[in-house]
């Protein structure tokens, strides 16, 4: 760190690089790489990191899926002492979140790694038990998600987005995945949908229809090629939330090519019997869709 406003930082260090390469092949051999904070100059000096720094320039060097900041706090509060469970970084840079001052330097290192391609940060408790599997296996977890891509945004559908929808819907249409949905149905449902938007562009869509204590998750679809980063995820999890706060008890959904995707996320394989009544008359016995069926749970 050299002299900095008169004072010697001596073997205080920065990063100045990663050996990306040799983590990469470790962890490809199954290992689990730890790295101490202790930089070697390449004249054989020994300096010592700030270990916060040390853990995002890896995670940025390896764009990784996840960086999790271990501390004292249980995550980040808001001004009144309220723990947050997850963070929108674009509200914090429009200061639409008030933040104890404790936390700004850790979620300035969220921002610079969200920034650089890692997808979300974590902060939780060390102290507490559990609190990484509690974090990354619970819906609201134990500490702070920080969400960094807020260039994406996901949000409940508007008239203006029946183009995109129909235009994302429309290869799966064809290929008998989807329903077909003419653009006058889509029209006068289209506030049962919710959508991600990055950039201009719908790339993944969901609806929840409504009926009475069940919900039916419909015409979920994430665009080819923005699968496999959780957005299917996302788009659940806000349709879970919608559900629960119009009194649903209980998700089911009809496939007929992604049945393990939804068991692998709680659903769990029923029958057309089962069905609401107002959607059991309509059960299409040439598709012959899988039900699946989801409780859920406060
Ligand atoms: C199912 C779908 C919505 C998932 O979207 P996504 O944004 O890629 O979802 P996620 O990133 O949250 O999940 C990706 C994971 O699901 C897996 N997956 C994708 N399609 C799957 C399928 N049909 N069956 C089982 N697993 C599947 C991926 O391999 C990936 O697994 P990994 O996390 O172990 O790598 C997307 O594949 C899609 O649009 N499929 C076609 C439409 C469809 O069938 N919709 C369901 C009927 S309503």
């Amino acid at each position: 760190m050299g002299i900095k406003d008169g004072v010697d930082h001596q073997l205080s260090g920065l990063v100045r690089s990663i050996n990306e390469g040799a983590i990469r092949h470790q962890l490809s051999g199954g290992s689990i790489v730890l790295i101490p904070s202790m930089g070697y100059s390449p004249s054989g000096e020994t300096f010592h990191l700030d270990v916060d720094v040390v853990a995002r320039e890896v995670a940025c060097a390896l764009s990784a899926d996840k960086l999790i900041f271990m501390t004292e706090q249980t995550g980040l509060k808001d001004i009144t002492g309220n723990l947050i469970s997850e963070i929108d970084l674009s509200d914090t840079r429009t200061g639409d979140v008030s933040l104890e001052p404790l936390t700004e330097k850790l979620l300035s290192h969220c921002d610079q790694a969200c920034r650089q391609g890692v997808a979300r940060c974590h902060i939780i408790s060390f102290a507490t038990d559990g609190a990484l599997l509690e974090e990354l296996f619970t819906r609201d977890g134990c500490g702070t998600q920080v969400i960094g891509n807020s260039y994406e945004q996901i949000r409940t559908a508007s008239i203006e987005d029946v183009p995109g929808i129909l235009k994302l819907i429309a290869p799966l249409e064809e290929s008998g995945a989807l329903v077909k949905r003419s653009r006058e149905l889509l029209e006068s449902e289209i506030q049962q949908f919710v959508v991600i938007e990055r950039d201009g562009l719908l790339i993944s869509c969901a609806a929840l229809y409504d009926y009475d204590t069940s919900g039916e998750l419909a015409c979920l679809v994430t665009h080819p090629d923005y699968r496999n980063s959780d957005r299917g995820d996302r788009l659940l999890d806000a349709i879970e939330k919608a559900a629960r706060a119009n009194d649903i008890v209980e998700l089911f959904v009809l496939t007929t090519q992604s049945a393990h995707w939804f068991t692998e996320r709680g659903f769990s394989e029923s029958n057309r019997e089962a069905l609401p009544a107002g959607k059991k008359e309509f059960y299409n016995d040439q598709r012959s869709s899988t039900v699946l069926r989801k409780a859920l749970r406060d």
